[in-house]
């Protein structure tokens, strides 16, 4: 089966084209235009402007993305689209343009949940062998806009567990980055500098659980104790603001800028990781998922490994592969192979393009 598959719902216009057989997803190309350069000077995603440039971009990639691909209706499968959440003045052009060719072409279409395609990142490109995840699954998926532990108990079957109250892990990255004068997008300049700082062994405990590294600049890690499986990260935030507040020089100096972007990325990921084996404990996964534009920091990606390691040691560990953390078409298609295949009814996909809405508040379900 042959999936045609569109992402537009942040900054990223995103195609691609996925064979799926047997379950094993073959990414046959994938196209994405970043619109990082256009937000960049406004510190963060201007809706409109998104849409603008999403739809500046779309036709023009699918054009030559149909050339290069020799795409026609008579080889295409399936179309599928993110439905939600995102902004929707961008949804609504991507969804718009799915419903054309589905329309067009006849082709049955499925609209995705964003957060779905970031679960399914994980299975893009995979051998057979290793897609056979052990359910439940237990997925952390960490965005711009989402911070969210879900659990699966089979394929399309979500149950959000625990979920930031506030800010998202990855809008607390891009507003340290802001606050530390690093630019847009934050999470990759974050993570950056604090690949700078000299790694000395910690020299302790953090009094709330988590490693410390640095006594001078250390900052809390928000409801790592607490009695649930939700996160804070809005005060991580304040609180880098107000240790620069309290120490202006150092956004004079690189090294301490380094240190402190070391220091906030720990605080994150000490948090994420204790919560994710928190659930763990409780809900005793047979597989964890890491997944979403967070997913692609290194730390992360291997600290969780190795508490998974260390602590539960019978539960699978999957990450995206390279590309694949950030939003992407891809993911998208993987996702909505499974809604269609797993449907009662298929047929009701042939309407689609006469029923999909693109939903900015979509629900997982
Ligand atoms: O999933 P994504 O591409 O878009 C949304 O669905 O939001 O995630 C984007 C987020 C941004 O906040 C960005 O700063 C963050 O992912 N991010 C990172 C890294 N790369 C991207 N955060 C931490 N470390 C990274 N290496
Ligand atoms: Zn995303």
């Amino acid at each position: 089966m042959r999936i045609l598959s569109v992402e537009t719902s942040c900054d990223d216009t995103a195609v691609a084209l996925v064979e799926a057989s047997k379950n094993n997803f073959s990414v046959i190309d994938s196209l994405i235009s970043s619109q990082i350069k256009v937000h960049a000077p406004f510190g963060g995603v201007v809706p409109n402007l998104a849409a603008r440039e999403h739809l500046r971009n779309l036709p023009m990639m699918l054009k030559k993305f149909f050339r290069r691909n020799k795409i026609s209706s008579e080889n295409i499968d399936l179309v599928a689209v993110t439905q939600g959440p995102g902004l929707i003045p961008a949804l609504l052009v991507g969804t718009n343009a799915a419903k054309a060719i589905s329309c067009a072409w006849k082709k049955p279409l499925v609209g995705v949940h964003h957060i779905a395609g970031h679960i399914y990142a994980n299975f893009v490109g995979e051998k057979p062998k290793n897609m056979e995840i052990a359910f439940p699954v237990l997925a952390l998926v960490v965005s711009g806009g989402h911070t969210e532990l879900i659990l699966m108990k089979k394929h399309l079957n979500y149950k959000i567990v625990g979920e930031t109250l506030d800010d998202a892990a990855g809008e607390a990255f891009d507003k340290v980055a802001r606050i530390l004068g690093l630019g847009y997008p934050g999470g990759p300049a974050v993570s950056a500098n604090a690949e700078k700082f000299p790694i000395f062994p910690p020299t302790g405990d953090h009094p709330q659980g988590g490693k410390i590294q640095n006594p001078k600049f250390s900052l809390p890690r928000p409801m790592i104790n607490s009695n649930n499986l939700d996160f804070s990260f809005s005060g991580l935030k304040t609180a880098v603001l107000y240790t620069v507040r309290d120490n202006p020089k150092i956004l004079k100096n690189r090294k301490l800028i380094a240190r402190l972007c070391f220091e906030f990325q720990q605080a994150v990921v000490d948090v994420l990781v204790h919560k994710t084996i928190r659930a763990a404990k409780k809900y005793k996964p047979g597989s964890i998922l890491l997944g979403g534009g967070v997913s692609a920091n290194k730390e992360l990606r291997k600290q969780l490994g190795e508490e998974i390691k260390n602590l539960l040691s019978n539960t699978k560990y999957k990450i995206p592969a390279a590309g694949y953390s950030l939003d992407n078409a891809a993911m998208i298609a993987v996702a909505g192979y499974y809604q269609f295949k797993l449907a009662k009814n298929k047929k009701k996909f042939n309407d689609n393009w006469k029923n999909l809405e693109a939903e900015a508040d979509l629900g997982l379900r």
